[in-house]
């Protein structure tokens, strides 16, 4: 059974749609949620529900929260996580951790993109499609190897909030089950 941590920064609904997902999994199941934000929505959503969180602060629990990482979980899976990865973490978790952008990469990625931000920049940029990226990670934002796209259509100018609907409902279709086959490939390296 591979373990898995979800680290989220949000409103957790990627992280619950995880779980979920792999609750009733014989591959793998979620062991633990992470955020480095003590307001987050995320730890609401998870109230009543049996599993471990763990709130960390980047800047001084960072090594120690890695150590706990490496000894609990073999894979990391990002949920809306607006930090940067460090590299002792992308060392030690090589090519075990994933994140879902909601855009199509390379595009509208970077340090500052994420959430509403990113819906924003593709509505001003005109394009007419947009959806979610889900990619390894590296210890640069959004530059990790692209496991899989999926798109969806849009208006050129469309409002930020009408493409943040699509992109959410591609995010709650898709990250579970593209996360779960990048685990089976993964395993018999693990
Ligand atoms: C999601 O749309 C996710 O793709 C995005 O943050 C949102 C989190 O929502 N991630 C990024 O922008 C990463 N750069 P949630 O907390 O409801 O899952």
């Amino acid at each position: 059974m591979v373990k898995i941590a979800v680290l989220a920064s949000g409103s957790g609904s990627n992280a619950l749609k995880l779980f979920r997902y792999f609750e009733n999994s014989r591959l793998a199941r979620v062991e633990m949620i992470v955020t480095n934000n003590p307001k987050a929505g995320v730890i609401d959503r998870f109230q009543g529900i049996k599993t471990t969180i763990l709130v960390f602060n980047p800047s001084t629990d960072s090594s120690q929260t890695l150590e706990a990482l490496n000894s609990r979980v073999d894979v990391l899976l990002l949920a809306g996580y607006m930090r940067l990865i460090p590299k002792d973490w992308t060392n030690i978790f090589h090519n075990r951790i994933l994140n879902i952008h909601p855009a199509l990469l390379p595009k509208h990625g970077g340090k500052g993109m994420y959430g509403k931000r990113v819906h924003k920049a593709v509505s001003e940029s005109g394009d007419v499609e947009s959806g979610i990226t889900v990619h390894m990670v590296n210890e640069r934002y959004d530059e990790g190897a692209i496991i899989a796209q999926f798109k969806v259509q849009i208006e050129p100018g469309e409002a930020p909030g009408l493409i943040e609907q699509k992109v959410r409902s591609l995010e709650k279709e898709h990250y579970a089950p593209t996360a779960a086959q990048w685990i089976m490939g993964l395993t018999s390296s693990l």
